[in-house]
């Protein structure tokens, strides 16, 4: 069924139909319904319809509702779109009085508005996931708030720290990613019905009414705004696009570090696939996958900047397309944060003792506590690392008499600092890589997502 049969005469052609038609809105009928009753119960609120119409028509509203609930409703090859399938069962429930829903209400709105509330409760629930996700990376790190690692910058050892130290990196990104869900959802939040096609409307709405019956932040200030924009939806992808960028890099890790050459981690064997050529093969599957589908979501993210270019206002059919590339950047986000939440819960972490070199910062501070100007003491400690390693020897061989070779400041307690697990516990800075830090991360960041409503979430240890 279409909405517009009117002022043709010939119906409408198997390629226009097969080409405009897209079902992926059949997952916006209960958004849909929702929408159409909160609109009906607005016209009866304004006495532009009846109460006796009111009441058929949300009748035969809720009927859909539950047979959408029930899996029974039934979408019609036929139906040119959600909003069409709403109106024909609709029809076939109440009879006539069903061409009365469409009262100051068009399909550009309708369109809006079913997106809104589909990424409004999209976006709860990716918070909830995303939550969740945080403080199992946060568990896990207080697990190993005392694994030692080596900290890299270019791929290189740079100091010493924890394990649980770099899985609380993840925490807080996660975090972040969540609140960023979060400041999307208040754009999100505003309804664009009583916007109509483009201009408004002749008749006594009352938009306000409509967005407090939906429970939205407020309703719409400029109709053509309201039908024909989609930067929301758009901020909505980028969401999805950060936090796929921000699990493709622990995915790229986790890669690196079942590696021999890393040998930092294991896989279990639920989480690792093989190879049918070469029999000796683990592989990481569910992060190569994390990381190769944030390639996908970075081209929907590119796709909905460009379909909103050079687009004249208002509602052009172009925005049809926003639906599949929304619902693609979620699902895959969804899918990827449960996977990843998973494969983390089933990897093998081990200790990675630090070259020893990475004690040279220590070495240098040692200095820096006794007055000693930074650039100083940091050449200090690089020249005897040059000379030693001329000599073939490391920090590891370095005597006393090494130290204060290289500065008169040294003392020979200053070889203890050499010991990765005593460096790390002295990295006492607040946010620094210590045991202690750790924990008081994963504390805090316990504390902001109850702040804000997240599941209760005990510590660990
Ligand atoms: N399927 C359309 C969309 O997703 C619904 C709005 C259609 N409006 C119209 N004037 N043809 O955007």
């Amino acid at each position: 069924m279409t909405l517009w049969g009117g002022r043709f005469e010939e119906g409408p052609g198997r390629v226009l139909w097969d080409y405009t038609t897209d079902h992926s809105d059949r997952r916006l009928l209960d958004d849909d319904v929702t929408g159409s009753m909160a609109h009906v119960a607005m016209l009866g609120e304004t006495g532009i319809l009846q109460d006796a119409e009111v009441k058929t028509l949300l009748g035969g509203l809720e009927a859909i509702r539950i047979e959408a609930e029930a899996g029974s409703f039934e979408f019609f090859e036929t139906d040119e779109d959600v909003h069409s399938t709403v109106e024909r069962r609709l029809f076939e429930l109440v009879g006539d009085v069903a061409g009365k829903l469409h009262t100051a209400r068009s399909r550009n709105d309708q369109i809006a508005l079913d997106m809104r509330l589909y990424t409004r409760r999209a976006a709860s629930d990716r918070i909830t996931q995303l939550h969740g996700f945080a403080v199992a990376v946060a568990d896990l790190a207080q697990e190993h708030a005392s694994t030692i690692v080596p900290s890299l910058t270019h791929l290189q050892q740079a100091q010493a720290t924890t394990l649980g130290h770099h899985l609380m990196a993840y925490a807080w990104m996660a975090l972040r990613d969540a609140e960023r869900f979060s400041a999307a959802r208040t754009r999100i939040d505003v309804s664009p019905l009583g916007a109509g096609a483009s201009a408004g409307t002749s008749l006594p709405i009352d938009p306000d009414e409509t967005a407090r019956r939906l429970d939205m932040g407020s309703a719409f200030e400029n109709s053509l705004d309201a039908v024909g924009s989609r930067d929301h939806l758009a901020e909505y992808v980028f969401c999805c696009a950060q936090a796929m960028a921000n699990l493709s890099r622990l995915a790229e890790e986790i890669i690196l570090w079942v590696t021999p050459e890393f040998g930092r981690a294991r896989l279990r064997d639920s989480v690792s696939t093989g190879s049918s050529a070469l029999p000796q093969k683990r592989n990481p599957d569910i992060a190569e996958l994390a990381r190769g589908r944030a390639a996908r979501v970075f081209g929907l993210l590119t796709s909905i900047m460009a379909l909103q270019k050079a687009l004249p206002l208002a509602y052009n059919r172009d925005l049809q397309e926003d639906k599949r590339l929304v619902f693609e950047a979620d699902d895959t986000l969804a899918g990827t944060l449960s996977a990843m939440t998973e494969l983390l819960d089933h990897t093998e972490f081990f200790e990675v003792t630090p070259s020893v070199e990475t004690a040279s910062l220590d070495l240098a501070e040692a200095l820096v506590a006794r007055g000693v100007p930074f650039r100083e003491a940091h050449e200090a400690v690089g020249k005897l690392v040059l000379s030693l390693e001329a000599e073939d020897r490391t920090l590891l061989d370095a005597g006393p008499g090494d130290l204060t070779g290289a500065h008169s400041a040294f003392i020979e307690a200053d070889l203890e600092l050499i010991d990765a697990g005593g460096s790390v516990k002295r990295r006492i800075s607040p946010g620094g890589g210590s045991p202690d830090s750790v924990h008081a991360q994963a504390a805090e960041l316990r504390r902001r997502i109850a702040d804000v409503g997240g599941p209760p979430t005990p510590p660990t240890s």
